[in-house]
């Protein structure tokens, strides 16, 4: 049996984080098991935002990259590559432009978040109000049945499921609707509490070091209704904790529990133990990342033999929407002719 196909991308903004880690990239190791995985770095996504200075974008995609190889993603059984080295996005995402609706675009709530709260960047461009017709040609250049996610991109989803029935409905059934695989809500809290994100500053990133690991969990808020160290503690609220959940074996996180509880143990020794797991957990991830950012030249072809592969199906399906869109001009001849 042919085995179904997932798409997903990262936008080229920086080394990963735990935050994407759990929140994607994790998930995207797991289904490379029982899926034909088509993985990429959205470095022009990352340009709808930074065109202002796009230099540090492609070190960024390279960087994306080894983490995510770091991390577990395997070039030989999934397509890695990178968004720009496929031109066949480009050419969908003008077509879809076409006849996707002002307003879809105006709705979607990331865009309307964005626009309010990123204040040192304009915003108001027609690249940026594109950025989900872009992602909805990403998906459907490939005829993905699944997009694993986080909940965050609903809308996104939404949109390219939209826009594939319309263009199936001007120009008859071309685009299979893809499916939504929404990542189990991993909520991973950065620094501050706030939700982990290179834009607030409150990362732990793959590429951090062991001494930088500690630097960091020492600076960590923990539970704000436990001021003194004989009060007891909250594991539930505390952010420390979200990361025993996602980190440390059941007896420790239960153990911590139950001493937190207690005011057995302090907050203070609590950050260095998660510091220690966290180093334990990242550790090997952070090494493979090193090797393979010392010969940037061999990440570099690697994503041009996996934008190759890319590029197979991804023009297979603008044949299909060419000619369904009366594009394919050869076809004016061929019909003549018969
Ligand atoms: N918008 C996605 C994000 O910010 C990144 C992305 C771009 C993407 N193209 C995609 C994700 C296609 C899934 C499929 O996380």
């Amino acid at each position: 049996m042919k085995k179904k196909i997932v798409v997903s991308g990262m936008r080229a903004t920086g080394p990963i984080h735990l935050g994407n880690y759990f929140g994607a990239v994790k998930n995207w190791v797991d289904l490379q098991e029982h899926y034909d995985g088509y993985f990429f770095v959205a470095d022009w996504h990352a340009l709808t935002t930074d065109y202002g200075d796009p230099s540090a974008i492609a070190r960024n995609s390279l960087e994306v990259v080894a983490d995510c190889i770091a991390a577990g993603l395997d070039p030989e059984r999934s397509v890695i590559f990178l968004q720009s080295l496929v031109p066949a996005h480009a050419e969908l995402h003008l077509l879809f432009s076409m006849f996707t609706p002002l307003g879809w675009l105006e709705r979607v709530p990331t865009y309307k978040e964005q626009i309010r709260q990123i204040e040192n960047k304009d915003l108001a461009t027609y690249g940026f109000l594109g950025y989900p017709v872009l992602q909805a040609a990403d998906i459907l250049i490939y005829r993905g049945d699944m997009v694993p996610v986080g909940e965050d991109q609903a809308s996104h989803l939404e949109l390219s499921r939209e826009l594939a029935r319309r263009f199936n409905g001007y120009y008859g059934d071309t685009l299979p609707e893809p499916q939504a695989l929404f990542t189990p809500a991993a909520k991973v809290p950065g620094l501050d509490g706030r939700k982990m994100s290179k834009s607030y500053g409150n990362t732990i990133n793959i590429a951090d070091g062991p001494d930088e690991i500690r630097r960091k969990c020492m600076s960590m808020f923990t539970d704000p209704a436990r001021v003194r160290r004989d009060d007891p503690g909250h594991p539930e609220t505390c952010n420390l904790f979200q990361l025993h959940r996602l980190v440390s074996p059941p007896d420790v996180r239960e153990r911590v529990a139950r001493e937190c509880r207690l005011a057995q143990i302090g907050c203070v020794e609590d950050k260095k133990l998660i510091a220690d797991l966290l180093i334990a957990f990242l550790e090997p991830m952070r090494r493979r990342r090193e090797e393979l950012m010392r010969d940037p030249r061999g990440l570099l072809e690697l994503l041009q033999r996996g934008s190759k592969r890319a590029a197979v199906r991804a023009e297979e399906t603008l044949g299909s929407v060419r000619a369904a869109m009366s594009l394919d001009y050869e076809r004016l001849f061929a019909e003549r002719t018969e």
